[in-house]
């Protein structure tokens, strides 16, 4: 409670004192209704009061520096009102500032009136206890947007009728806690149990929509209708708030409980492809709903096709939008792209459109060229085409030719029998390798080369076997380099640090 004030009858010099002491806070705070006390969540008046209306926080000083009122209304989560004998009716906006309020009790009040709207800024309303009020009627459509864990009514005496059939409902269904509590109602002069009240033509509305999907095309009509049904006469309409398409609503009776809507709606927008067309039918008793799912039907268009980009493989972004979801086909150099280990499609949906990559595993210069995309479902085809520029080879062929001139001239010009005979070896090992299976000396390049050729060349020559062993023989084959280049003190360290380079280059 610390700094708000229980009562007004507190000794005046004590509030001074406090003010000078907490000057900065009470410039702030918000002061509280004299019959009750609060604390920063809770407003709690259990003394008799004569206030015609709700208990407000008035604010302390002209000036609310520095907190945010809103913020101190918000924070009141529970309001607990006894004995208010002047309050007769709580208005739309009485509890629209505390917005977080969950738990509210008016009880032994002379509460009358509850206006329409008076919860509709506190969602987060749990509990209500309305207790020994003298309310005659109350509506559901109060309640209507809360999740009430319960609602108390002990003691409040209803008049008899259709009004509160609803509660009578609820009471069957077991919601909000009124299954276990004991109501009554008046009819005429007699006090009668609410589970006796037997009312004629006073029935929850009853809903029926002509489908329960539709598939249209874009550009056309159509029309869909809702029925409600019942007594009272309920009122329909179509939530269509979102809706993107002209529309009109064309209402009719069948007398005496049928009412039914047309909702038609033109040239119909593929933006409202998925939208639920919903009917609802009230009256006095509750609530009905019932709703229509909308399949807007168009051709495809290519929203994106991004030229390619590295990531952990290099990938053409690409984003699709049609219904029927469009079948997706790929084209490079006039053919049809197959897709495999080195080349594939990846992509997702999300409502109409597609979206993805044309992902490539290490792709050289050879996947250089227009990359097509081809979109089409029954309504029609796109294509779109982006230049695919990917990382060039030729620099580092370039390159290891300069490493073997290098290194020809240097083992020519003096080197120990055994070494040269040894690194020959190796090269030849090495040549013959890669030469015999006609692929550059990049690692790289090859297993991208393959990429280019599809499976056909993947199946002629099984990479997974053919990978390691180059690998290894490399490895070997620059050792054996630097053992022999080193006593020769031949080779600049210019060139040493071309073979370094090279080497670290192509371990990468
Ligand atoms: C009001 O409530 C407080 C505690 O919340 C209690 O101490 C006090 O006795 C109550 N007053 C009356 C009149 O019941
Ligand atoms: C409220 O008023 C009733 C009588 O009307 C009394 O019995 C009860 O004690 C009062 N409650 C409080 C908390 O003052
Ligand atoms: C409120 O603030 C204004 C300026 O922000 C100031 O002029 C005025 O005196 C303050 N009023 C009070 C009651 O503090
Ligand atoms: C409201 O509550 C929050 C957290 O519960 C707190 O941080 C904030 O200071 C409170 N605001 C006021 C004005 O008391
Ligand atoms: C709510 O109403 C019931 C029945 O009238 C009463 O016994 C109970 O104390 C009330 N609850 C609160 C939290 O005030
Ligand atoms: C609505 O009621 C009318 C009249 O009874 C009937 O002809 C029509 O088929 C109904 N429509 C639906 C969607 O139930
Ligand atoms: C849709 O309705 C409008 C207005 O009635 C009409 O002009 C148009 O021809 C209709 N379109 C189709 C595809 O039926
Ligand atoms: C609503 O549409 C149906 C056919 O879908 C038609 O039979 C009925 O007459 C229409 N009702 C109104 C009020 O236009
Ligand atoms: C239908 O809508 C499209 C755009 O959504 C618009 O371009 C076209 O002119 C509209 N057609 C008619 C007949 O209103
Ligand atoms: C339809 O009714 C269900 C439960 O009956 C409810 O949860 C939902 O919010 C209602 N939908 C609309 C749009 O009112
Ligand atoms: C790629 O397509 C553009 C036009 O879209 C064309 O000008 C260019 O020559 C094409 N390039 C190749 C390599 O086919």
């Amino acid at each position: 409670m610390d700094l708000w004030f229980r009562s007004v009858r507190i000794c005046w010099w004590r509030v001074l004192l406090l003010m000078s002491v907490f000057q900065d806070y009470l410039s702030s705070m918000l002061d509280c209704p004299p019959t009750c006390s609060c604390s920063q969540t809770e407003i709690y008046c259990n003394k008799s009061d004569n206030g015609r209306f709700f208990p407000l926080l008035a604010l302390q000083d002209g000036n609310g520096t520095g907190v945010d009122i809103a913020d101190l209304f918000k924070n009141i989560t529970s309001i607990h009102l006894e004995n208010w004998t002047g309050l007769q009716t709580l208005r739309d906006v009485d509890m629209e500032l505390y917005t977080g309020l969950q738990r509210l009790t008016i009880m032994n009040c002379n509460l009358r009136v509850i206006q329409p709207r008076a919860f509709a800024q506190n969602p987060h309303l749990r509990y209500i206890n309305l207790s020994k009020n003298p309310l005659t009627t109350l509506s559901w459509q109060l309640f209507q947007h809360l999740q009430l864990s319960e609602l108390r009514l002990d003691g409040v005496v209803f008049d008899c009728g259709c009004s509160i059939r609803w509660i009578q409902l609820w009471q069957e269904k077991g919601e909000a806690g009124l299954h276990t509590q004991q109501l009554y109602c008046m009819n005429g002069a007699s006090k009668i149990r609410l589970n006796n009240m037997h009312i004629n033509s006073c029935d929850l509305p009853e809903i029926s929509v002509s489908h329960s999907s539709v598939l249209v095309t874009e550009g056309e009509n159509v029309t869909v209708s809702c029925n409600g049904s019942r007594l009272p006469l309920p009122e329909v309409d179509w939530t269509v708030g979102d809706l993107h398409s002209i529309n009109t609503h064309l209402s009719n009776v069948y007398w005496p409980d049928i009412h039914s809507i047309n909702l038609t709606l033109f040239n119909i927008s593929r933006d409202d492809n998925n939208f639920q067309l919903t009917c609802i039918a009230e009256n006095l008793v509750g609530m009905t709903n019932s709703s229509i799912q909308l399949n807007v039907q168009f051709p495809p268009v290519i929203l994106r096709l991004a030229e390619p980009e590295k990531r952990h493989d290099t990938c053409i972004e690409f984003t699709v939008r049609g219904y029927p979801y469009p079948k997706l086909r790929w084209f490079h150099k006039q053919t049809e792209i197959k897709e495999n280990d080195f080349i594939w499609t990846d992509k997702d949906t999300y409502q109409d459109y597609l979206e993805g990559c044309l992902l490539f595993k290490n792709p050289t210069h050879l996947n250089n060229g227009n990359y097509t995309l081809e979109a089409s479902n029954h309504l029609g085809t796109v294509t779109k085409t982006v230049y695919g520029h990917f990382l060039n080879d030729e620099a580092e062929i370039g390159e290891w030719t300069t490493f073997f001139f290098f290194f020809t001239q240097n083992v020519t010009i003096a080197v120990g029998l055994a070494g040269f005979a040894c690194v020959l070896l190796l090269v030849l090992f090495v040549l013959i390798n890669k030469y015999g299976r006609r692929s550059k000396f990049g690692m790289k390049g090859e297993s991208a080369q393959l990429a280019g050729q599809g499976r056909e060349a993947q199946k002629a020559a099984p990479l997974a076997f053919q990978n390691q062993p180059i690998r290894t023989s490399s490895g070997v084959f620059v050792l054996s380099i630097t053992l022999v280049l080193t006593p020769t003190s031949l080779p600049s360290s210019a060139t040493l640090e071309l073979v370094h380079h090279n080497v670290t280059c192509h371990k990468c």
